[in-house]
């Protein structure tokens, strides 16, 4: 059985648990984060830190490890997993308090675990590309912190693949926001296209790595909100996150976005993304 890290301590996954009045299972008062690992080097781990702390502060919890403490963890999870590509999940929750209530805890003992997955192959995407539907976004209004508030995305994605697409672009207010656990790019008139960070997207860490290579190549990039109108006629559409790497949006609603399958834009950019995975100032 794989390991766990939990406070402390690394042991079966199947002998981890949490107490029943942990806030994390209550209220969802958790933060997450997901950090690549490929041939046992983390990848892009500043930038999931930074961004860790930035949800941990936004919900006032103090971040319970250090830096190097973390970097352990993922070092101790990934050696017990020995595969070419692994994500180290990690949770942090407020903890748990002798009963339910919704006021924060005067002295926080937050509960930490971690855990490792592998990361499948993806060829079959990376050939024909995602099949993709539009979908109301009902998230709440700071989607740019990494909570474990996901049942939105949950649902969005059940209704994505009951209607026989792989996943969804949630839809407020006319403007296609991003995945439902990925960012949205589109090329749109040859022009690279993404929205700015605001609350209502997570700042993906794939996202801008994927920016600075497109500017690194010459790209134009123009960063605004996509109008949902706007997909249809798009000359390709991408879903990026640390898992999913940079995955080409083939059909949206249906119907062939551009050619159908992958474009030529992805082909260059993803070319830079599998170089950047090996070049260990990416760490
Ligand atoms: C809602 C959402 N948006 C975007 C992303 C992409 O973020 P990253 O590239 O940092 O993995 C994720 C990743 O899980 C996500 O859940």
């Amino acid at each position: 059985m794989p390991l766990a890290y939990l406070n402390g301590t690394y042991l079966d996954q199947n002998k981890a648990h949490l107490p029943l009045m942990d806030r994390g299972l209550l209220f969802g008062d958790s933060v997450y984060e997901v950090i690549p690992v490929y041939h046992g080097k983390p990848f892009q781990a500043s930038a999931h830190f930074s961004r860790l702390q930035h949800s941990l502060h936004a919900i006032r919890i103090t971040n319970p490890l250090s830096q190097p403490n973390w970097q352990q963890i993922i070092t101790a999870l990934s050696a017990d997993n020995p595969v070419p590509a692994q994500a180290i999940y990690l949770q942090i929750t407020r903890g748990a308090y002798p009963e339910r209530a919704h006021q924060l805890p005067a002295q926080p003992q937050p509960n930490v675990f971690a855990f490792s997955k592998t990361i499948p192959a993806n060829q079959h995407i990376r050939q024909h590309g995602l099949h993709v539907v539009t979908q109301p976004d009902e998230r709440w209004q700071r989607c740019d912190l990494k909570t474990t508030n996901l049942l939105p995305n949950v649902l969005a994605l059940a209704t994505a693949r009951e209607q026989g697409a792989d996943d969804a672009i949630m839809v407020r207010d006319g403007i296609a926001h991003e995945g439902t656990s990925s960012n949205l790019i589109a090329i749109l008139d040859g022009t690279l296209t993404t929205a700015p960070d605001s609350p209502q997207l997570l700042p993906g860490v794939t996202r801008n790595l994927i920016l600075r290579l497109a500017a690194q190549a010459n790209i134009p990039i123009n960063r605004h909100s996509i109008c949902a109108d706007e997909l249809p006629q798009a000359d390709e559409i991408w879903l990026t996150s640390s898992t999913r790497e940079i995955a080409p949006v083939t059909r949206l609603n249906q119907q062939p976005i551009g050619s159908g399958t992958p474009g030529p834009v992805w082909q260059q950019i993803d070319a830079l993304y599998q170089v950047a995975k090996t070049n260990p100032d990416n760490k």
